[in-house]
């Protein structure tokens, strides 16, 4: 059997699906290019793939009849068209659990960095000797503590959800939180409350968006929204760029609707260097690597290569979508 990898995997994972497999790589860091995977996706019988490759109706038809399986290396799998797989009978594979702890611990990273200044704090040291006297300058004051801020996150799937689980254990030592979403459970044993989308724009310091990227999350975080929130808070975003107008966000950013932005997803990713959220002192970007630990992205590929190959030896994936 024959498959393709989109991408250069670490070489312990490639050995193993080289034992099994005739094996077409993708032999580089870039993004392979869309022309290249569907030429490369041309009778294969499964993919191993990332978020940054987009698995529409063009690159399944180019695939044919032989593809049995997709395994993406992503919890996401809003880049496979799911309805279109499903009509062919091919299986998604993904990679929940391994990243949780990882995509959390990033959160909060984004939240500190972000709320307490520190990527902008690094760029002011860089430029001038005088920021020693940060303290007394009102520019660079720093904004709320997070303590005792009330902090949200967005939740709305089984995915996401163990993120935000993490999460909420990550920081229940900083602040109350809030979810948008119902769960008795999740109230009872996190000490959570939960409100509705509304009242946690409104009512929040900290909104961290962490759900999945469907249609009723397209574009939820837009100029409505970023008006109803507090000129004080700050908006982090781990889920995707989809979520959240980025043109209105540039808008409350720069006019100072919002205090600041920390975002590890984009539209589109990477960013152009050349985009005006770069401009901002007030906006922290990272380039989507939430779950870039050594450690995570091991397991991860290493999940990834377990559900392709258990998809085309016809035995339970480990983790099918
Ligand atoms: C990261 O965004 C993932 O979906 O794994
Ligand atoms: C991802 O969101 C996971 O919890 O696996």
């Amino acid at each position: 059997m024959e498959v393709v990898v989109t991408r250069n995997i670490p070489s312990a994972a490639l050995n193993v699906l080289n034992k099994r497999f005739k094996v077409d790589l993708w032999q580089s860091d870039d993004i392979i290019p869309r022309e290249t995977l569907i030429s490369k996706i041309k009778a294969k019988d499964g993919l191993l793939c990332l978020l940054t490759d987009k698995i529409d109706k063009e690159v399944l038809d180019s695939a044919g009849d032989r593809l049995q399986a997709v395994s993406t290396i992503s919890v996401g799998v809003d880049h496979i068209n799911r309805s279109e797989c499903t009509m062919r009978g091919i299986k998604i594979g993904y990679t929940p659990e391994v990243l949780t702890a990882a995509t959390a611990e990033f959160a909060v990273g984004l939240l500190l960095s972000t709320s307490r200044r520190i990527v902008e704090g690094t760029h002011a040291a860089k430029r001038s000797n005088s920021v020693c006297f940060f303290i007394l300058c009102q520019k660079y004051k720093v904004t709320n503590d997070v303590t005792a801020c009330v902090l949200v996150l967005l939740v709305d799937d089984k995915t996401t959800d163990r993120v935000g689980t993490i999460l909420i254990l990550r920081i229940a030592n900083f602040s109350h939180s809030y979810f948008f979403k119902k769960d008795k459970a999740f109230e009872e044993n996190l000490w959570v409350h939960f409100a509705s989308f509304p009242d946690l724009l409104r009512e929040s310091d900290f909104i961290i968006s962490c759900c999945s990227f469907n249609q009723s999350t397209d574009g939820v975080f837009d100029k409505e929204a970023f008006k109803q929130m507090k000129n004080s808070a700050i908006f982090v975003n781990i889920a995707r760029g989809g979520v959240v107008n980025q043109d209105d966000l540039y808008d409350a950013l720069s006019r100072n609707v919002i205090r600041g932005a920390g975002l590890d997803v984009t539209t589109p990713e990477p960013l152009p260097t050349d985009h005006p959220l770069f401009t901002l002192d007030n906006c922290v970007v990272t380039p989507h690597i939430g779950s870039a630990s050594e450690k995570t992205r091991t397991e991860m590929t290493m999940l990834a290569v377990e559900n392709l190959i258990c998809a085309l030896e016809n035995r339970a994936m480990p983790a099918q979508y």
